[in-house]
């Protein structure tokens, strides 16, 4: 059907948009794949470019996915297969976007807007594990590996099936994008939030 192959395209090239990249840019924080952790997220935007630009960021990488995925829900329902199709399209389009040759971001804050448009307890509750575990370590990826790691039993308890499905998919994911980081918080050299670099 055109509706859903538009919707699916349009997912993945949104998610693409690598929004961080640009405000960096716009900043004049420079190239950030070149500064910090190379990362186009909203943590290395703010280690590189400032609290305002990272919260853009933030804001932008967030609203991306929410849009899609509430679109989702809107055109064909919360359960239906293309809202699982488009809700990870989204979050690869941003892990892995065309137009920077397919080296992206780490899905955080992409993700954390998807569940918040697709099952909105979902998202909370992840989004307070995040921001409660961000407090407490002061460690942005940690903070992301710990509130999505739960994030499938979550949607098993306070979602859908459909976002279980997605949310099994996205968590190893996410997982699998931090391995560096995981290797620099092991070795205690991951840096704090608002460090700069
Ligand atoms: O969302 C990415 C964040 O969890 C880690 O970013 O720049 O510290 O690798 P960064």
């Amino acid at each position: 059907q055109p509706t859903e192959i538009i919707y699916l395209f349009s997912a993945y090239l949104l998610g693409a948009v690598p929004f961080g990249l640009v405000i960096a840019k716009l900043t004049g924080a420079g190239d950030i794949r070149q500064r910090g952790s190379g990362n186009i997220g909203a943590t290395n935007v703010l280690r590189t470019a400032g609290k305002k630009a990272g919260a853009a960021t933030l804001a932008l990488d967030m609203l991306k996915g929410a849009a899609m995925a509430g679109l989702g829900v809107w055109l064909f329902g919360a359960e239906s297969v293309v809202t699982i199709a488009g809700a990870l399209l989204v979050f690869v389009g941003h892990c892995y976007p065309i137009y920077l040759r397919f080296r992206g971001g780490k899905g955080v804050a992409t993700a954390l807007g998807v569940f918040l448009a697709w099952t909105p307890w979902v998202g909370v509750i992840t989004a307070v594990i995040w921001l409660a575990s961000a407090k407490l370590f002061r460690i942005s990826s940690l903070a992301a590996i710990l509130a999505f790691i739960p994030l499938p039993l979550v949607a098993h308890f306070f979602g859908n099936p459909a976002a279980v499905v997605g949310g099994a998919m996205i968590t190893p994911w996410i997982l699998w994008k931090h391995r560096a980081n995981i290797i620099r918080i092991i070795h205690g050299e991951e840096p704090r939030i608002g460090q700069k670099a």
